[in-house]
């Protein structure tokens, strides 16, 4: 499978404002400006991300043009986020991305978010996963397990039956006082921790589906617990706090994944979304990688968290697929998968 079309992405389905532009499955340029607005808030404030990717999402694009080297009459397309998402936050890209491409007299690709977290393995430096492959596909607002029979054929196995797996980071990081988002600072705590030094139990869920509610409300009652006897508990644990809620959730993901491969026979396993950045999960995959014989395919960080790259490639997929947008479409919060 080999793409040649030379496109610009624009992505705006949370808090970061992206435009990246592509040839083939080389990045030319892949800007994300990122909405510090949020800080103070602990978690995305959807008025705010509209407004800030409504200052932001000029500079970017002539920033992104810029480093590619690219004019506008060279591009076979524009492609863009349609959902799922923020409606606010789509509708400025989505407005945006079909007036602009509609002024320089090019087609539009409207692409689904979650798709284009796994065609991100198509980019560069690959190599690409072989057909079938699994995909794990982690994120804010979603936790699917996949299996991609061709770009434009996919099959959802498992999903998350409450919060998301990345979700699931944030609240605990939360619980325990740490700033949003709080997958990195866990992440970034859990190194210098011990995971063996807490358990939670692991909830049972039927089949490929995942749950992580009950996970927050069993550390929400460990910490308060341990809080009574000692106030300083969290500060004083916080690395093997870390440590160990990072293992419990991955713990859920790996054995989901591991039932995934072992029903499919299919061991060619990548991850995807802004978890697949964890260094946690990377090294577990590269474990099973030496210990199971899979195949895995990790790719670079900055096309786990959301980023416009991974919406070209998928637009150059959709694109040489003969897939075009209408001036009609609009963005859509809960696109189907
Ligand atoms: O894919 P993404 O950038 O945006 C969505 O589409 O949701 O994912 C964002 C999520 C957040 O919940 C964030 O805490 C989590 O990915 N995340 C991480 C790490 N980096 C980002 N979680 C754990 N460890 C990380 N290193
Ligand atoms: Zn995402």
């Amino acid at each position: 499978m080999h793409y040649s079309s030379c496109i610009l992405a624009i992505e705006s389905s949370c808090d970061d404002t992206s435009v990246a532009v592509i040839r083939g499955h080389r990045v030319l340029s892949n800007i994300v400006a990122n909405q510090a607005v949020h800080m103070n808030f602990g978690g995305v404030v959807p008025e705010l991300a509209s407004r800030a990717h409504a200052q932001n999402i000029v500079p970017t694009l002539e920033v992104a043009l810029e480093k590619a080297g690219v004019m506008p009459e060279e591009l076979d397309a524009v492609a863009y986020t349609q959902g799922p998402g923020l409606m606010g936050s789509l509708h400025v890209g989505v407005a945006f991305a079909k007036a602009w491409a509609f002024g320089i007299g090019k087609p539009t690709i409207p692409v689904h978010h979650m798709h284009a977290h796994i065609l991100a393995h198509f980019l560069e430096p690959g190599p690409p996963p072989k057909l079938p492959f699994l995909c794990l596909t982690v994120s804010g607002g979603h936790t699917q397990l996949v299996q991609v029979n061709a770009p434009l054929q996919m099959t959802v196995l498992g999903t998350t039956r409450d919060d998301a797996a990345g979700e699931a980071f944030d609240k605990m990081a939360k619980l325990m006082g740490l700033p949003y988002p709080g997958g990195p600072e866990i992440d970034k705590l859990a190194a210098e921790g011990d995971p063996d030094s807490f358990s939670f139990t692991r909830p049972s869920v039927e089949g490929l589906d995942m749950s992580f509610s009950g996970l927050k409300t069993q550390i929400l009652h460990f910490l308060q617990r341990e809080m009574r006897t000692n106030p300083s508990f969290i500060e004083e644990r916080k690395n093997d706090i870390s440590a160990s809620v990072q293992n419990a959730i991955l713990g859920i993901l790996l054995s989901k994944l591991e039932d995934a491969v072992r029903l499919t026979g299919i061991q060619e396993v990548a991850i995807a979304g802004g978890v697949s950045a964890n260094r946690g999960l990377r090294e577990a995959l590269e474990v099973r990688r030496d210990e199971l014989g899979w195949t895995v395919h990790i790719p670079p960080i900055e096309h786990c968290t959301d980023n416009a790259a991974m919406i070209a490639m998928t637009g150059a997929i959709y694109f040489e697929s003969g897939i075009r947008g209408k001036i009609t479409d609009a963005p859509n919060p809960r696109l189907h998968f």
